[in-house]
């Protein structure tokens, strides 16, 4: 009897077996990245730049988004000046100044969605833990990880072609993984992209292609801190940043409107913005818009509303992840005496940092039942609220993380 060969058999086995789970079984992922969550390229050839430091052209198309290079001091004027839009309210889509062209590179590979700067440093993680895990049990970059970066500065009004690649890009991740279905792992706005997408393909195509969607701080019905950044901006949280410069180019961004609250989780008696001459609430929009003095803002506000009247289910089976328990903007109160250009003292409620409670949580209206089903077709609705998982830094929890792998290694 050979021991030695009945040992070498066994462990072959296993081999086999851990190498069968790790290339047959598994579910392969597509990742679908927030609100600046890719890597964006430009091309310039201007004749008017804002500043005589700015470059006017340029030999090809360069790394743009989050480019640490180009968020300092002076540089930062070019850089919001060749990344803003400009709107045009008879054709109601917006374009990129004279001389600029912004591209998405990298569609389906994981690089772009991984690392906002391919400088790979910390600061523009931003898929790269995730994957990271995936790899470790058994996943492929490229193959059994894709990545769908998209112009997140637009709306689905200006992503109509994201929708269709998006379906050609399931379909072929399918195939190429053995006819299995795929998760999508989606982030912030990626989450409302998804929906969207999922809202728009027959129920049968989604039992076919589609085995869940494990979605992260998605902003179900939008969030006050799109008003708070048309008011005053945000600096992304970095120290090195002005609210005011950023907030120059972040206000051209129609998907900023797109992410503005819902009536169907805000009353109509809530303020949101509070001032002596008026109080603002969720029906106060154009008010509100015209005495920011943004009319564009209104308008790309209509042109997204399409895009946020549908709340029907995504109707495949959801893990609705998001954090709670840190401080989040929940309405602008100016001081007695200003106005809209003043700056507003920051009232905070519950959420994620960046998205409120109530619309981190608006997936779990999906449970409930309608007639003999539920509201997602009887397909499992799971929220998993995680006290302190920050926005952005939730890609990066290690809750996050192990959950994810333990769903995608079932
Ligand atoms: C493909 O999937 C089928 C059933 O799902 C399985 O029997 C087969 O071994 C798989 N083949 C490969 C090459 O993964
Ligand atoms: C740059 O723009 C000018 C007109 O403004 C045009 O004549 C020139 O061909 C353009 N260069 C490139 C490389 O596209
Ligand atoms: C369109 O914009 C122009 C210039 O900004 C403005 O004068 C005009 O009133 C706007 N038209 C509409 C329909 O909003
Ligand atoms: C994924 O594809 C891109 C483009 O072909 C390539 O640059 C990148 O290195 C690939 N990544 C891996 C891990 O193969
Ligand atoms: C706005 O609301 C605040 C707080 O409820 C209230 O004190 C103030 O009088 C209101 N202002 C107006 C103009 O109604």
């Amino acid at each position: 009897m050979n021991m030695f060969g009945i040992r070498v058999t066994f462990q072959l086995i296993f081999v086999y077996y851990l190498l069968a789970k790790s290339s047959w079984g598994l579910s392969p992922v597509i990742l679908i990245p927030g609100d600046g969550g890719n890597q964006l390229e430009a091309r310039l050839n201007r004749s008017l730049v804002v500043h005589y430091i700015c470059s006017k052209t340029s030999a090809d198309y360069f790394n743009i988004w989050l480019n640490l290079e180009l968020l300092v001091p002076y540089i930062i004027d070019c850089w919001v000046d060749n990344l803003r839009l400009e709107y045009d309210n008879v054709t109601r889509t917006t374009h990129s100044p004279v001389g600029v062209e912004v591209r998405v590179p990298g569609w389906g590979n994981t690089e772009p969605v991984e690392w906002l700067d391919p400088s790979h440093q910390s600061s523009g993680a931003y898929f790269n833990s995730i994957a990271d895990s995936l790899v470790s049990i058994g996943y492929v970059r490229n193959v059994s990880i894709i990545g769908a970066p998209y112009d997140f500065r637009k709306a689905p009004n200006e992503n109509q072609e994201f929708f269709i690649k998006f379906k050609s890009l399931v379909e072929d991740t399918y195939n190429k993984n053995n006819k299995t279905s795929v998760t999508l792992i989606v982030h912030s706005m990626g989450g409302r992209m998804a929906l969207h997408f999922l809202q728009l393909q027959t129920q049968k195509w989604k039992d076919q292609y589609i085995r869940r969607m494990i979605s992260l701080s998605t902003p179900w019905a939008g969030s006050m801190k799109a008003v708070k950044v048309f008011a005053i901006g945000d600096d992304l949280g970095s120290r090195m940043l002005f609210e005011s410069t950023m907030r120059t180019q972040q206000i051209t961004c129609p998907s900023l409107a797109w992410l503005l609250p819902s009536p169907l989780f805000w009353k109509p008696n809530e303020v949101l913005v509070q001032t002596d001459k008026y109080n603002y609430t969720i029906n106060d929009f154009q008010k509100l818009f015209n005495d920011m003095e943004l009319p564009n803002a209104w308008e790309m506000k209509k042109d997204t509303e399409k895009y946020t009247k549908d709340f029907s289910a995504p109707g495949v089976e959801l893990h609705c992840v998001y954090g709670y328990n840190v401080a989040t903007v929940e309405r602008l109160v100016y001081k007695a005496g200003t106005w809209l250009d003043g700056y507003p003292a920051l009232g905070t409620g519950d959420g994620d940092g960046t998205v409120n409670l109530r619309s981190l949580g608006a997936c779990e209206h999906w449970r409930k039942r309608r007639g003999r089903t539920t509201l997602n077709g009887g397909k499992p609705v799971k929220s998993l609220p995680l006290s302190n998982a920050e926005h952005l830094k939730i890609l990066h929890d290690k809750r996050v993380i192990d959950y994810i792998t333990t769903v995608m290694s079932n």
